[in-house]
């Protein structure tokens, strides 16, 4: 059925949106107009790709426009590749918004910005009864990300030895700093650019290994919050006494770190 819409497309000549519903692809568009076109709901069609052909092509694009381009862009465009529309419409360079936790102000590393997206666009839905594997498979990408020594994906030839560190976090500051103090390198170098282009491939290529097993229904989250984490949620998160902290992250990393805890 793709084959022979995609071919439909070629002939119509022009750039269309699709919508997939319930496993059915209709296109929407005419070949001469472009008014009265609908976005494509989520999920978007997703088939099974190759996790290091995709960390390779991240790795790559990375020293191009960076982090949250290389990590999208890596696995849409093999998405556009395979299935076609509606991923030839996706503004690919829109994702460079996110390189250096967002415009460089160091906040959420910018593989793991996008790979939320990507998640999302092929698992998630504004329906919250439907969107809940999404976000499942969202933070068990956050998780490994801040509890696995990184990166998990290096080429080859790559142009220096990257060392590795386990960052306990999701935010870009966290993780280059740490991983300047373990290399005593400084943040503009170029050995800094090459770690950070093998994080995009370890991110690009875990992603993809967990959509790939969502899409063959095997998905199941292997990465949790630390167990000392989840301790301090069960008073301090939703549903606690106090219901005063939504996070879903290493608490230790920021609190009491020198202090201990109040006595309880
Ligand atoms: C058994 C329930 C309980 C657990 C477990 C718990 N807390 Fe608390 N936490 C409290 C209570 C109650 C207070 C208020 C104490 C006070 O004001 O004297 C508090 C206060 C705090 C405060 C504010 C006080 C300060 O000194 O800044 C922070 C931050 C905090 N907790 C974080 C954590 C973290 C992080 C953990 C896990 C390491 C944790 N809590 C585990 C119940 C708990
Ligand atoms: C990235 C750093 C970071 C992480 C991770 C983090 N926090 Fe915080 N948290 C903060 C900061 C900063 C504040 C504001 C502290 C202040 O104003 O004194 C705060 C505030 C709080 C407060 C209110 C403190 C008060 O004085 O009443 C609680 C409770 C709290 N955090 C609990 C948690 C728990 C529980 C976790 C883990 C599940 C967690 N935090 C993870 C940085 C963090």
């Amino acid at each position: 059925m793709q084959v022979s819409r995609r071919g439909w497309l070629k002939n119509a000549g022009v750039a269309c949106f699709g919508a997939a519903s319930g496993g059915l692809a209709t296109s929407l568009c005419t070949a001469t107009t472009t008014s009265g076109m609908e976005p494509t709901p989520l999920p978007w069609p997703y088939v099974q790709l190759d996790p290091e052909a995709v960390a390779a092509t991240a790795y790559e694009m990375h020293f191009k426009a960076g982090c949250c381009y290389a990590v999208s862009a890596s696995i849409i465009g093999e998405l556009k590749k395979k299935v076609g529309a509606p991923y030839t419409i996706w503004p690919t360079e829109l994702m460079t918004y996110g390189g250096a936790g967002v415009a460089g102000i160091g906040t959420l590393c910018g593989g793991l910005n996008a790979a939320a997206m990507v998640t999302f666009l092929v698992t998630g839905s504004a329906d919250k009864t439907k969107n809940g594997k999404a976000s499942e498979i969202t933070r068990d990408i956050f998780n490994w990300y801040a509890e696995t020594s990184l990166p998990t994906y290096c080429p080859p030839q790559p142009k220096f030895e990257t060392v590795k560190v386990v960052c306990r976090s999701n935010l870009c500051h966290v993780s280059v700093s740490k991983w300047c103090k373990a290399s005593k390198c400084k943040i503009s170098s170029k050995e800094r650019e090459e770690r950070c282009a093998c994080l995009s491939g370890s991110v690009a290529k875990y992603t993809v290994e967990l959509l790939n097993a969502q899409l063959a229904g095997e998905f199941k989250t292997t990465h949790k919050i630390p167990a000392e984490a989840q301790k301090c949620r069960d008073c301090h998160d939703k549903g606690s006494a106090r219901e005063d902290a939504r996070v879903q992250m290493d608490c230790g990393v920021c609190h009491f770190t020198k202090t201990p805890h109040p006595k309880l």
